[in-house]
């Protein structure tokens, strides 16, 4: 009998749990949304109660709905949403406010202050990230301070963890209060080099030790999923940030492997092997795994907004009513006539790290209308996967063959077309667009032994299109150079 396979993943606006078979066949999956929290221009929450109940939910429904014993789950890997920052009482699992999202920008004159003393250079050393607002390190120290915590932080009365550690220390018996290292390398707090906690960085933010959780393996034993969960304690043998995750179900084990995923943002990773390489481009250097303690590391380019461009176009213009109809309007029009929109909603990540840059419509005209706009968003997207892809290239002097392809808006095949045009490289969409999920159930089968080493776990990816360019050379450059005009209007629009 084929093993069975389960990946918690927990998202920045949904819980989702997928069953697969070991051979990466999805047997039923279940969703659930929860709110979002906006207490302030700029600011994002998320209820640590909803992250927890929607994740049980999505759990249990996904078993029920795929006929599957719990006992017959072999392991169970948990993927999540990174940086986002809980902080709870270890006695009793309270939460101290909502979690602090990746998204939230109310940490950034913290930032500033660090870069204005001079410590970006170190912060960028040690962690390979760039000093900003998106990495838990700062939002963690908004939390000792504005609550006060920092006696009862040093006395170990606290936790401090991303969804990973919170999920652990909520699911497993025993709560164990572990990290794996994909989750502890977005911290701003961990040294890629001695893959460990970095005092350096923890005086500079003045963040207690005693509250930070023990960083393992993204592969391996964890622990026990609570029975009061499933009727059954399973094993949890793999723990990884979803980017990383979807890394690994994207077969993406060789150096110079490259994979975009278009989920709530669109977060384009590169293995660069068994070292890590300093961007010079405003990418990030980050773990792609670690496996029996050897680290494998990667280059990143995150942009904050991807299919929540697409969300904002339903939910706050209520100019569409769901995802799946941009495609067939996009296609309607030959082009946006000119029209960018920067989705700078929540700044701008990589390769612009601008803080303060805002959303931007622009080059509108009497002529145009919702077809314009929504066309003017999907292309954004890729737009700013371009730009990520052309940092990645200069960083290592050379082309990808081709761009690998997941989350959600890869599904949309206008949007596949146009990042082929606009990139110029081929993009390949996977049989299974749920490779976070999947890269989650494969590490946890690595982990609890049922794939016997790493290129096992490969055997499961299969292409299923590609989307070759067809945009000529003038075009292509002409469209981007306009792209670079809308983004450099959209920079340090808030900045006081
Ligand atoms: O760094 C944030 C990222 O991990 C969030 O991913 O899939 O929730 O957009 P997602």
């Amino acid at each position: 009998m084929k093993k069975i396979l389960a990946a918690l993943d927990q998202g920045t606006t949904s819980s989702r749990a997928v069953i697969f078979t070991e051979d990466g066949e999805i047997i039923a999956a279940f969703n659930k949304e929860f709110p979002q929290h906006y207490p302030k221009p700029g600011w994002v929450e998320h209820d640590p109660k909803d992250i927890l109940n929607s994740q049980i939910t999505a759990l249990r429904e996904a078993v029920r709905l795929s006929g599957v014993n719990a006992a017959d789950i072999a392991a169970i890997g948990i993927t999540n949403q990174r940086e986002t920052t809980f902080l709870w009482d270890r006695n009793t699992g309270e939460c101290v406010g909502n979690a602090i999202v990746w998204q939230c920008r109310r940490t950034s004159q913290i930032v500033d202050r660090l870069v204005a003393d001079g410590c970006g250079d170190m912060i960028r050393e040690k962690t390979g990230l760039v000093p900003d607002a998106y990495f838990s390190g700062t939002k963690l120290k908004w939390l000792l301070d504005y609550y006060n915590l920092r006696d009862r932080a040093e006395k170990g009365e606290l936790c401090f963890g991303t969804v990973d550690s919170f999920l652990c220390w909520n699911l497993l018996e025993g709560r164990p209060h572990v990290t794996d290292a994909t989750n502890a390398g977005r911290t701003m707090l961990f040294n890629l080099h001695t893959q460990d906690w970095d005092d350096d960085l923890l005086k500079l933010l003045d963040i207690p030790k005693a509250c930070l959780p023990r960083v393992v393996d993204t592969a391996g034993m964890i622990g026990m999923l609570d029975p009061a969960i499933l009727g059954r304690a399973i094993p949890v043998t793999a723990m990884a940030g979803d980017q990383h995750a979807s890394l690994f179900g994207q077969a993406c084990l060789k150096t110079g492997d490259i994979k975009n995923t278009y989920g709530t943002g669109c977060f384009m990773l590169m293995n660069t092997g068994d070292k890590p390489v300093m961007s010079e481009h405003g990418l990030l250097t980050t773990m792609a795994w670690r496996i029996d303690g050897k680290p494998t590391y990667a280059l990143e380019g995150s942009v904050f907004m991807g299919g929540a461009t697409i969300q904002w176009l339903r939910d706050e213009l209520k100019i569409i009513e769901n995802a799946a109809e941009t495609e067939g309007i996009a296609q309607s029009i030959q082009s946006t006539g000119g029209v960018y929109l920067v989705p700078a909603f929540t700044g701008l990540g990589a390769p612009w790290w601008d803080m303060y840059s805002r959303g931007t419509l622009i080059g509108m005209t009497r002529g145009t209308g919702r077809a314009h706009i929504v066309r003017a968003a999907l292309e954004a997207i890729a737009y700013q996967s371009a730009d990520l892809m052309d940092a990645m290239i200069a960083d290592c002097g050379s082309r990808p063959e081709s761009l690998q392809v997941d989350g959600g808006a890869s599904a949309n095949s206008f949007l596949m077309q146009f990042q082929a045009d606009i990139t110029g490289i081929p993009v390949i969409r996977p049989r299974v667009l749920e490779t976070t999920a999947l890269g989650a159930a494969l590490l946890a089968g690595l982990g609890a032994g049922i794939y016997s080493s790493l290129e096992e776990t490969t055997k499961v990816w299969q292409k299923d299109l590609e989307f070759t360019p067809r945009m000529d050379d003038a075009t292509r450059l002409l469209n981007l150079k306009g792209w670079h005009e809308a983004v450099k209007r959209s920079l340090l629009w808030a900045k006081d």
